[in-house]
């Protein structure tokens, strides 16, 4: 039993360290036990929320799979959509196939009709150029013929002058050799006033180069030094009709309206002086200082006009007068007036005219001329258009003859300037062409 009690007593502190290890190990199995309730509940709860989670993937997922199946058809939709454009998309493509084909086809024959209209343009540019020179060698051509018609009708009227002379009385030769010298010494006061004898260089910019006779006869271009543009032929026929009126007792004065640097007028006052015209004056009106600018709002027909532009129109009075000395003839005869046309000429001490010589170039100048002296011209007198041949001066002038029922006959110079005479009933019979005087 001792034996007993004593490996009992021996196993005592075995069993209380058992014991004291199983309570350990108890209260760690509690403590476990805790922690596994604990977490049992923290696993219960994460259940609880991945449930609520899963609901709502499960409702997502519900969406997804609607928004899916909506997508699926409109994919459905697409492709058939796609397939049925790419049809579309191909039938176009062979159509512009097509389209190319012909248009490459039809642009070939466009080419080429294009190629042969260039062609025939520059024919017709080529024949147009040459109807154009055709037409400017005819109008010189005729100007030429016409200015050399002018000098033949004045010589014969010469002629006629020195064979009525020579017939008149016993003193007829020595008349003749007179009107002979005088008519020799205008002849060389023409050629000197042109820059003919000189052979004047042309300077104005449209003119051909260096000096020609024929141009400076039709007076086409304008020359450097020399006294008058209008050339001989013009200058040849404002001599006959002053000698016409002088012999036809015409009463008046002569005037020229434009005279750049005085050459028309210094002949007017020496056919004066050389006849022994006493009681007649030259009028020389200009500005003396070129053209005005054009007033298209007053006189339409001059819009655009650039004449005032030129410098070379522009001749102060000091020197015209010096132009007049140099020859000898600036005397009491000449008058001057200077100024612009509407200033000048309503009022011009002037009570008749017989020759008005018109040469300033526009509308508004040959109008204001025209209206300021018409009136003052004699019957018999003579109306000379220098630049009949621009639009605007001859739109003028054809408006004043409507306006005042002038219908005496334009009588053509050069092919640029016209002239009429005024009708009286004792002059309606003395215009007569020469074939009819014969
Ligand atoms: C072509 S030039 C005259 C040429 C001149 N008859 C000759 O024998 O050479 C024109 C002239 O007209 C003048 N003129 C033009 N219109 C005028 C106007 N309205 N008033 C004054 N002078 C004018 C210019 O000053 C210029 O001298």
């Amino acid at each position: 039993m001792r034996k007993i009690a004593k490996t009992l007593a021996l196993q005592i502190p075995v069993v209380k360290n058992w014991y004291a290890s199983l309570q350990q190990e108890r209260s760690e199995s509690s403590r476990r036990l805790e922690e596994l309730r604990n977490e049992n509940s923290r696993l219960l709860n994460e259940k609880e929320r991945l449930l609520q989670e899963r609901d709502e993937l499960s409702q997502d997922n519900k969406r997804l799979r609607t928004d899916c199946d909506t997508l699926s058809q409109e994919r459905d939709m697409t492709t058939a959509l796609y397939s049925q454009s790419n049809e579309l998309l191909q039938a176009k493509q062979r159509e512009c196939a097509e389209l190319a084909q012909q248009l490459a086809s039809t642009y070939k024959d466009f080419e080429q009709s294009y190629k042969r209209e260039a062609l025939l343009r520059q024919h017709v540019n080529l024949l147009d150029m040459n109807r154009l020179d055709l037409l400017s060698a005819q109008t010189n051509l005729t100007a030429r013929i016409m200015s050399k018609i002018e000098l033949l009708q004045s010589s014969d009227f010469e002629v006629r002058k020195l064979l009525l002379a020579a017939q008149s009385n016993h003193r007829g030769t020595e008349r003749m050799l007179q009107l002979h010298e005088n008519s020799s010494y205008l002849d060389l006061l023409e050629n000197v006033l042109t820059g003919i004898i000189s052979e004047d260089e042309p300077e104005c910019p449209h003119a051909p180069t260096g000096f020609d006779p024929d141009v400076r006869l039709t007076g086409r271009d304008w020359p450097k030094t020399a006294l008058t543009m209008i050339g001989k032929a013009r200058l040849r026929n404002f001599r006959t009709l002053i000698e016409t009126v002088i012999d036809d007792a015409i009463p008046g004065d002569i005037i020229e309206t434009g005279v750049w640097r005085g050459g028309a007028c210094i002949l007017a006052r020496a056919l004066l002086k050389m006849l022994g015209v006493k009681d007649r004056t030259v009028w020389v009106a200009d500005s003396f200082c070129g053209l005005p600018e054009p007033n298209p709002v007053l006189y339409p027909a001059d819009e655009g006009d650039s004449h005032h532009a030129e410098n070379k129109l522009n001749v102060p009075l000091d020197e015209v007068k010096r132009n007049f000395e140099r020859f000898g003839l600036l005397d009491s005869q000449v008058g001057f007036l200077e100024g612009w046309f509407k200033d000048t000429l309503p009022s011009a001490p002037i009570d008749k005219l017989a020759i008005m010589r018109l040469d300033g170039d526009m509308y508004e100048s040959t109008m204001d001329a025209l209206s300021a002296l018409y009136d003052r011209l004699s019957p018999g007198g003579f109306v000379i258009i220098d630049d009949y041949c621009l639009p605007n001066c001859k739109h003028a002038v054809s408006y004043f003859r409507e306006l005042h029922s002038i219908n005496e006959p334009l009588l053509e110079i050069d092919n640029a300037a016209v002239y009429w005479r005024k009708e009286s009933h004792a002059f309606a019979l003395a215009i007569k062409s020469p074939s009819e005087e014969d």
